[in-house]
């Protein structure tokens, strides 16, 4: 057995290894953080020739379509395989740690979506943000706010209880309520333009288990066989009243922080 019992637990939270990432599960069961970043991708407004970052950009999907617009985009990440498949769409990234970003005033704007909830520090991401633009750039994008997938979250807690460990240890994610994040934003110098919450239940097109294994592969990959399906199941049975409709369909209670801020013009 490899899980909380048997060894000290790390989560990403809190060891500060890149997270992994499967690509073809994401294409299958991530489709629909592309699918909702309609709103963010209006409010950031690229413009040709502008130069702009694209801070966890995954496998790509939404830097393309930044490029598209005629702006000169950067994509970071930390997943080598994501990152391989973006580099396949023939778009410039590259693999960095999004709490170390070492550019100093390059950037018109930063872009992120999806991705600051899975960093540990986020205050270091934002001073690297902050540094990282000219006076008077933009940093636009969307995280999971406080509550965000508050069933899965308690459902990893439980679980993780169950088998000896704390609840601290089960879940790596940053979801500030709305204050928490204008503190920090406002913290490092920028205007908050725009904040704000976006309850949103997303039907899943694929099942709970997929999502489960794209998204929370850091829990279950602590586990090993026959304890690792064990587990699932748990998982899967605390979900399902809440989750799972009486056809079998899963959805997903998203809240997310949508953000729009200004840096200081110096
Ligand atoms: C999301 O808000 O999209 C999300 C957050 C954590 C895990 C998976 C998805």
């Amino acid at each position: 057995m490899h899980g909380p019992l048997s060894t000290p637990v790390k989560t990403p939270a809190s060891d500060g290894e890149a997270q992994r990432w499967s690509a073809s599960d994401f294409a299958k069961n991530g489709r629909f953080i592309q699918d909702m970043a309609g709103p963010i991708f209006a409010l950031l407004a690229a413009k040709p020739g502008e130069r702009v970052l694209d801070l966890g950009c995954g496998d790509g999907t939404l830097t393309a379509e930044i490029e598209a617009t005629g702006a000169d985009v950067l994509g970071l990440d930390n997943s080598p395989e994501l990152l391989a498949v973006a580099r396949m769409k023939g778009l410039s990234v590259k693999q960095a740690d999004a709490h170390a970003l070492d550019y100093v005033q390059e950037f018109d704007a930063v872009f992120s979506n999806a991705a600051l909830h899975w960093m540990h520090a986020p205050e270091l991401v934002v001073e690297g943000v902050a540094r990282a633009l000219r006076p008077g750039g933009r940093f636009v994008g969307e995280l999971g706010g406080h509550g965000n997938i508050a069933a899965v979250a308690t459902a990893l807690r439980a679980v993780e209880m169950a088998r000896g460990g704390t609840p601290e240890q089960a879940v790596p994610w940053y979801f500030p309520t709305m204050e928490e994040f204008e503190a920090l934003l406002s913290s490092h110098g920028f205007a908050v333009r725009e904040l704000v919450v976006v309850p949103r239940s997303t039907p899943l097109k694929a099942d709970m288990q997929g999502w489960l294994r794209t998204f929370c592969r850091f829990f279950f990959d602590r586990f090993e066989e026959p304890e690792r399906s064990a587990v699932l199941d748990d998982v899967l049975t605390l979900l399902r009243p809440s989750l799972c409709d009486s056809q079998g369909l899963w959805t997903v209670n998203h809240i997310r922080l949508r953000f729009s801020a200004e840096r200081s013009p110096d």
